[in-house]
């Protein structure tokens, strides 16, 4: 069971429909506080566009976002091909790792500017998704989800906000959402006037009053504001006390 936050799925409506002057919407708020609901709801309303999700958290590095984004197009139709031998390419150049304690002296050059490399490679790994995703039918336009964002190591921060995120703003009809515990700020202009952050507050007491009604659970019809006052308001405890009446598992639907 999904409680809707209007506010914030209208604003995600108006972004999507080309109807807002902004593209990006970040939303921000703290554990349990319904960030990849939010997320889900609009990717389940939006089944007509190519809605691409990529938890942050479980990405391993900078090609590793690239990638889930690539496979994710690709499933919705948009063809791949240049991007994934690009890919590849960059797969093949060898790399070295630093750590390594035999490792000599005059090899950390050489070390370091592969690893300047891969900077290089990932910024044009991106321009060439970017572009790529820029080339689908509009009515297809892609959706860009980004979940859990507090789960980036810096330099991957440093990539999505210096890179990953103006090239998407910078593509026609691509929006993007962004979800985390913290969010970013972008420092160039241009890209910052197109994201605006939403906080998620805590649900009200009314609310609480209306997911009892619309879960049926009649001993705990009138005690909204009860069920508030022990929750906090945060969706994730709320969901976990009623899935206590329920025979229904609310948190799994
Ligand atoms: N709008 C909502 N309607 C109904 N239940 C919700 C809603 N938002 C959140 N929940 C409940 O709270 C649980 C936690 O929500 P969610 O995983 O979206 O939080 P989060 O903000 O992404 O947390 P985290 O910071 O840990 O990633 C969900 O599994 C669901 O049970
Ligand atoms: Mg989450």
């Amino acid at each position: 069971m999904h409680i809707d936050r209007s506010e914030q799925l209208e604003d995600a409506d108006r972004a999507i429909g080309g109807n807002a002057p902004h593209r990006a919407l970040f939303f921000e708020g703290e554990e349990g506080i319904g960030k990849t609901s939010l997320l889900a709801e609009i990717c389940r309303r939006n089944f007509d566009r190519s809605a691409l999700y990529v938890d942050l958290g479980t990405a391993y590095d900078e090609s590793d976002v690239l990638g889930v984004i690539a496979r994710e197009a690709s499933a919705e139709g948009l063809r791949m091909d240049s991007f994934r031998t690009l890919r590849q390419r960059y797969a093949e150049t060898p790399s070295v790792t630093i750590s390594d304690s035999e490792i000599k002296k005059s090899n950390v050059e050489i070390a370091v500017s592969v690893c300047n490399n891969r900077k290089l490679q990932n910024s044009v790994l991106t321009d060439e998704l970017v572009a790529t995703l820029a080339t689908a039918r509009a009515e297809r336009a892609p959706v860009i989800l980004l979940d859990s964002f507090e789960k980036c190591q810096a330099p991957m921060r440093e990539w999505l906000c210096g890179n990953l995120l103006p090239g998407l703003l910078r593509a026609p009809d691509v929006t993007v959402f962004l979800a985390g515990r913290s969010v970013p700020r972008l420092n160039r202009p241009d890209a910052a006037a197109l994201a605006r952050t939403l906080v998620l507050a805590p649900f009200d007491a009314a609310v609480v009053e209306e997911w009892i009604e619309l879960a049926e659970i009649e001993e705990l019809k009138g005690l909204g504001s009860v069920i508030w006052g022990g929750t906090a308001g945060v969706p994730a405890r709320i969901s976990e006390f009623l899935s206590n009446f329920s025979a229904v598992d609310w948190a799994a639907e």
